[in-house]
């Protein structure tokens, strides 16, 4: 048998060796030309040949051949077996065929040659692509337009149609932030939007509770103007380092605080976010032109 195992592995290199070979001579690793059918035609008929050869010559040794051998124990109504090992020809056939299996799944046709999720994610790159060219410059009224077209489909099962937040289960984005999410953020700091700002927020900027929340409050009342204890600690807590001096945002450092823009709505968008009420998933299938667009219309909400 190991002279066998031999043979089928001189067969398998054989196989492949010539596959690439004549693949290299068409040039069709290049040309993407389908030789492969052929081969695998080929390989088949190979197969069948030697297999017609080796029947007929065991029907014919059949006719004249008398049994010999060791007998096995077991006879059935005084029809016995002997203990002889599978003929070569059979050998031949039965390992051919497993070899040539073998490299019609593997290497006749690779198992991802062709997918359908391929060819669908090809034409979806090559849509994009053409929706991304045909929308490059849209002005800002039908950005936004674009944008509540997605924010319908894409954002309203969670946030709601008005964009409420349907009771807590997403965020309110009529308003910028509660104060629970500000007190939750100051206390436990938040890394969601590593895209645009990938340093993130420490926790505990500030730990007197009475501090905190005055400065949540500063903050949901939209940073009044003023000495308040709120703004008061908004600078001393070191906010304005990273959010400025009105919350407005710096960009790749903080996200502005005192409304949406469109940094802030597509680190979002991008990352996802998860904090205080909940997990928002990010939405990696969006153009960049539809992520501008619904950006514009979640900014668009709050003013
Ligand atoms: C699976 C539900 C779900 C979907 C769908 C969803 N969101 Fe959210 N979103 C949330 C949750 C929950 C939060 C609140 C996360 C937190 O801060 O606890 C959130 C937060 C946000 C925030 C941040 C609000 C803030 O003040 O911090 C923005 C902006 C946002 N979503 C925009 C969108 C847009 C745009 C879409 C559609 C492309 C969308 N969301 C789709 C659940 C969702
Ligand atoms: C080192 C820079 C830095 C400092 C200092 C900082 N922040 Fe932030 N802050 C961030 C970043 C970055 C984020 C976005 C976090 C994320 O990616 O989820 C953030 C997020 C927030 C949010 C949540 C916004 C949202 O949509 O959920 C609030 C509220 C906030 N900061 C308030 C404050 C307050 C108040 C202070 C001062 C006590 C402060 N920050 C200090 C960097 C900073």
């Amino acid at each position: 048998m190991n002279k066998l195992v031999l043979y089928g592995i001189i067969f398998v290199v054989a196989l492949v060796g010539a596959t690439f070979a004549i693949l290299d001579a068409n040039g069709a690793m290049a040309q993407g030309k389908d030789v492969m059918g052929q081969l695998a035609i080929f390989g088949a008929v190979a197969i069948a040949a030697i297999s017609t050869f080796v029947i007929i010559k065991y029907i014919r040794q059949m006719q004249y051949d008398t049994a010999t051998g060791e007998l096995a124990d077991e006879n059935w109504d005084g029809i016995g077996e002997y203990k002889n090992e599978l003929p070569f020809g059979w050998a031949v056939i039965f390992l051919g065929l497993t070899i040539w299996g073998m490299w019609y799944f593997l290497i006749g046709y690779p198992v991802n040659a062709y997918s359908q999720i391929g060819e669908y994610n090809k034409e979806v790159a090559i849509h994009n692509a053409e929706f991304e060219a045909k929308h490059a410059n849209m002005d800002a009224a039908t950005l936004k337009d674009m944008g509540q077209s997605v924010f319908i489909v894409q954002c309203a099962p969670c946030h709601g149609l008005q964009a409420d937040g349907m009771d807590g289960k997403a965020a309110n984005l009529n308003h910028r932030i509660e104060k629970a999410s500000i007190v939750h953020t100051i206390k436990n700091g938040a890394n969601n939007m590593k895209t645009d700002f990938a340093g993130g927020m420490p926790p505990m900027m500030l730990s007197d509770d009475a501090d905190i929340d005055a400065v949540a409050n500063y903050i949901v009342d939209g940073f009044p103007d003023g000495n308040s204890t709120g703004a008061t600690a908004f600078v001393n807590g070191g906010c304005t380092g990273c959010h400025g001096n009105q919350g407005e945002g710096i960009p790749y450092v903080g996200p502005k605080l005192n409304g949406f823009d469109i940094a802030m709505v597509s680190s979002v968008l991008k990352d996802g976010k998860k904090s205080s009420i909940g997990t928002m998933p990010a939405f990696k299938n969006l153009t960049n032109i539809q992520t501008k667009a619904v950006a514009a219309y979640v900014s668009s909400l709050s003013k």
